[in-house]
């Protein structure tokens, strides 16, 4: 059985939702200290906490303190705060200060069960939340746990010490730069700088300068003598993104930098050693290109003295989840949004996505649904996964079971449309309050009130 906190001063009050909340092992309180005892003592997932509690019972002052007291104890209890019929106020302010919901005198069996057991489901499914997070870091930057990504995260500390060139090669958004910054961050130079440069995005032109650097005069428009991406990296790493986008006429100084570790500004007349370790990556097939003499083979040779496969993420198992997560938290921090997790719709919209754009869109899918969840959880329609819910109707034509899933949707529509206010949810789709808290109930609904 769960352990539920009912702090309240009013016996009648204690007895009667010990009464209606009898699926649960119920632990009494009646004051803040005795409050904070029993939460130190019980580690209960769910509260319920009346805000007037002695000695200040006419207003909500040790009601909101208790609340803060154990929220800094245990910040992911669901707090439900209990107020009376006429107390909007404090009981919004107790939302802001993090409590989960709030509930108006006078108690009602059903709907409080409906509330207390929703925020037990969550508290459940958070906490599981937690403890794939905590799995998830990892030293160089590389999150994933599935086999492949152990595999690769192996390869690259072998090859981080030592100075064998790396072509990693990977699909677009699969974490190519982050491979090869990770092979910098594994190696003795990650003290010293990682240079990335695009050789795609950079014109043909500027692109040698870029690279090598230039001596003042070395052309019009060369005011000052200056060191290219090459001399900037020096003691660490430059990675060379897109190498298969190098022009053939710059192959050959290339090759000679990384044969001779050697360079020679642009308009200079003295070569210059360097220290740099080259790491390399394209999503182009340069044997191919190597075939087709529009890259040179012994380029080819030099760069790829190693090569590191990066998975697409639809190949990677259970690595979207750990991701998924570890994306969600990181923009709620960054974006200070209340948010916990995912529901279940999204979880398992994100395990059946294809991800075409890999880590990259599933990044992206993550933040924009961070910023823009009304709750504090994100469903499958904050990730604008409206497809995934919706294809259930044509599928099924059990009558019983369009009906529900048509109100499942509903109900999450509405939901998204009126910012989670449970109020006018109820409104927009012509129910009471109570009838959408039992909806939600039944189907198990991940949805949040704020
Ligand atoms: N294993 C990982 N753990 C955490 N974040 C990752 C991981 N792999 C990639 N990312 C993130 O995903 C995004 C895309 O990664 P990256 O830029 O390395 O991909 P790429 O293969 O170079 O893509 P493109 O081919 O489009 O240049 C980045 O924001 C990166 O931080
Ligand atoms: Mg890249």
């Amino acid at each position: 059985m769960e352990k539920l906190l009912i702090i309240d001063d009013d016996k009648g009050i204690q007895k009667q939702l010990k009464w209606s909340l009898s699926d649960y092992e119920v632990i009494l309180a009646d004051d803040r200290e005795s409050a904070v005892a029993a939460v130190r003592r019980h580690e209960p997932k769910v509260i319920t906490l009346d805000l007037g509690l002695p000695p200040d019972e006419a207003n909500a002052s040790e009601g909101l303190a208790a609340l803060d007291e154990i929220l800094a104890i245990a910040p992911h209890t669901k707090v439900i705060v209990i107020t009376g019929n006429d107390d909007r106020s404090n009981a919004l302010k107790a939302i802001t200060a993090g409590a989960y919901d709030f509930y108006q005198k006078p108690i009602d069996s059903d709907v409080i069960n409906v509330i207390v057991s929703r925020a037990f489901s969550l508290a459940i499914i958070e906490e599981e939340n937690r403890r794939m997070r905590s799995v998830a870091g990892s030293d160089i930057g590389i999150i994933g746990n599935s086999e492949s990504i152990d595999r690769l995260r192996t390869m690259i500390k072998r090859i981080a010490p030592t100075e064998i060139t790396a072509l990693i090669l990977g699909e677009s958004g699969t974490g190519k730069e982050v491979t090869a910054s990770a092979v910098h961050l594994a190696s003795g130079r990650k003290k010293k700088p990682f240079v990335a440069i695009n050789c795609a995005s950079i014109p043909e032109n500027l692109l040698e300068s870029e690279l090598f650097g230039f001596e003042k005069g070395a052309f019009t428009g060369a005011h000052r003598t200056t060191k290219g991406k090459i001399e900037c990296a020096e003691g660490g790493t430059l990675f060379l993104d897109e190498i298969g986008d190098m022009p053939f006429s710059l192959q050959a100084k290339l090759l000679r930098f990384l044969q001779e570790k050697k360079i020679e500004r642009l308009g200079g007349r003295q070569e210059i050693s360097v220290d740099v370790r080259v790491v390399c990556a394209t999503n182009q097939n340069l044997e191919e290109m190597v075939a087709e003499k529009t890259f040179r083979e012994d380029l080819y040779y030099r760069v790829s003295e190693i090569t590191l496969n990066i998975p697409p993420l639809r190949d990677r198992d259970e690595d979207v989840l750990i991701l998924a997560q570890y994306f969600l938290q990181r923009y709620a921090l960054d974006y200070k949004r209340n948010i916990k997790g995912f529901s279940d719709d999204a979880l398992s919209a994100i395990k059946s996505h294809r991800w075409p754009g890999n880590i990259r869109e599933l990044q992206n899918k993550v933040k924009s649904s961070v910023i823009m969840a009304p709750g504090t959880q994100v469903n499958a329609i904050d990730l604008g996964f409206f497809d995934h819910v919706d294809q259930g109707i044509e599928l099924s034509l059990n009558l019983r079971q369009v009906r529900e899933e048509a109100e499942t949707i509903a109900i999450q529509k509405a939901y998204a449309l009126s910012e989670g206010n449970m109020s006018k949810a109820a409104e927009l789709l012509g129910v009471a309050r109570p009838t959408l808290y039992s909806l939600i109930e039944k189907y198990g609904l991940p949805i949040n009130i704020e």
